[in-house]
C-alpha cells in the first residue's frame, strides 16, 4: 500500500542509496525533478548559442577548434539530460514543445549577449566554472539517471572550465587592448554568472524539498560562496580584477564577504526580460521549425522499416 511504499522510498533517501526509475516514488518528487532536469537540458541547449555566436569568429585555429568541441560538448550534455528526463516519464518532444511554448525555462544566464571573443574566456571560466560547483553536488544526487549523467558531465566541464580560464590568463596578461577587453567581459559576466545559482535561500520555493529529497545536496546561497571563494584565488594570475569593492577575507565566517547580485534582475531575465531572451527563443524556433524535415524523413523511414518487417 501507499504507507509501505512512501516508507521504503523515505528509507532509501535516508541511506543515500538512489531512486531508480522503475521505483515508485512520490509525484511530486517525480515532477521536481522533470521540471530541474528539463530547465538544465534546456540550458545547454540555449547555451550553445551566446558561445556559438564567436565559432566563425574564433582569433585562431586553435581557438576555433576548442571552442567547436566545447558547443558540442554543450549539445551533448542536452541530449543526456533530456533522456534522463524521459526515464520519468515524458517524452522529448513534450520538452522540446514545452520549452519553446515558453512553459518550461532555461538558465539566466545564456540571456547575455557576448560582446567581444573576451566573452569566451569569461563564459568558460564564470559560467562553466559556476556550473561545476552546482553539478559536482549533482552527482550524488538521490536520482539514479541524473546523478550518473552529471558524473560524465562535470569531467568535460572541467576542460570547458579550462579553456576559458586559459583565454582570460593570455588576454589579462596580453597588450593594455586585450587585458582591457578581458576585463570588460569580466565586469560584464560576474554578477550573472553569481545569479545563476538562484535566489537567496530565503526566497527559494524548493531549496527545503530538493534538500529533504537529497536532490539539492547545498543550498543556492552556500554555493553562491564557494564559488565567490574559489574565483577570489583564480582571478589573481589574470591580472584582473573582481569587480566588487565589497569583496574582503572575513576570518570570523571563514569566506570572503562579496556584495551579492541583483535578484530583481535575475527574476526579470527568469521571466523573459533580459537583453536576449526573445533572440534566443527565435532562434531554438527556427532550428526546431528548419529540422522538421529531418524528423519527418527519420519517422518515415522507421515506418517503412516497420512495415518491411510485418509483410
Ligand atoms: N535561471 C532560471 N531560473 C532560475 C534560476 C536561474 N539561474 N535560478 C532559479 N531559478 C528558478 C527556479 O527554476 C524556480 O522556478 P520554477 O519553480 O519555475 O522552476 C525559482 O527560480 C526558484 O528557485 P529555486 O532555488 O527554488 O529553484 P531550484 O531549487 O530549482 O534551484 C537551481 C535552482 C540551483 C538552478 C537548480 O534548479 C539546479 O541546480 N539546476 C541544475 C543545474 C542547472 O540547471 N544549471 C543551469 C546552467 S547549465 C550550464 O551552466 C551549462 C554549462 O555547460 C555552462
Amino acid at each position: 500500500d501507499e504507507a509501505a511504499l512512501q516508507a521504503y522510498f523515505d528509507a532509501v533517501i535516508a541511506a543515500d542509496q538512489k531512486i531508480e526509475p522503475r521505483d515508485w516514488m512520490p509525484e511530486a518528487y517525480r515532477r521536481t525533478l522533470i521540471r530541474q532536469i528539463a530547465q538544465h537540458a534546456h540550458s545547454e541547449i540555449i547555451g550553445m548559442q551566446p558561445e556559438g555566436n564567436w565559432i566563425t569568429r574564433a582569433p585562431s585555429l586553435k581557438r576555433k577548434a576548442i571552442l567547436l568541441a566545447k558547443v558540442q560538448d554543450e549539445a551533448g550534455h542536452g541530449l543526456y539530460l533530456y533522456a534522463a528526463a524521459e526515464t520519468l516519464g515524458i517524452t522529448r518532444e513534450e520538452l522540446v514543445d514545452l520549452l519553446i511554448s515558453g512553459r518550461q525555462k532555461y538558465s539566466s544566464i545564456f540571456n547575455y549577449p557576448t560582446l567581444s571573443w573576451a566573452d569566451v574566456g569569461a563564459i568558460g571560466w564564470l559560467v562553466d566554472g559556476a556550473a561545476i560547483v552546482n553539478q559536482v553536488p549533482l552527482c550524488r544526487c538521490s536520482y539514479g539517471p541524473y546523478a550518473r549523467a552529471m558524473i560524465r558531465v562535470c569531467k568535460e566541464e572541467s576542460f570547458h572550465q579550462r579553456q576559458g580560464y586559459e583565454i582570460m590568463h593570455v588576454l589579462g596578461n596580453g597588450t593594455p587592448a586585450q587585458r582591457a577587453m578581458a576585463q570588460d567581459a569580466l565586469n560584464r559576466w560576474w554578477y550573472p554568472s553569481l545569479a545563476m545559482f538562484g535566489p537567496p535561500d530565503a526566497d527559494s520555493t524548493h531549496s527545503a524539498q530538493s534538500m529533504a529529497w537529497k536532490i539539492k545536496r547545498f543550498s543556492n546561497d552556500e554555493l553562491r560562496q564557494r564559488f565567490v571563494d574559489m574565483c577570489v584565488d583564480q582571478v589573481k594570475a589574470l591580472n584582473l580584477t573582481l569587480p566588487d569593492d565589497g569583496l574582503r577575507w572575513n576570518d570570523e565566517r571563514g569566506h570572503h564577504d562579496y556584495t551579492e547580485p541583483d535578484f530583481d534582475e535575475l527574476m526579470d531575465v527568469v521571466r523573459g526580460n533580459g537583453p536576449c531572451n526573445r533572440q534566443r527563443m527565435a532562434h531554438r524556433k527556427a532550428a526546431h521549425d528548419n529540422g522538421a524535415w529531418v524528423r519527418e524523413a527519420a519517422a518515415a523511414y522507421a515506418a517503412k522499416k516497420t512495415s518491411a518487417k510485418e509483410t
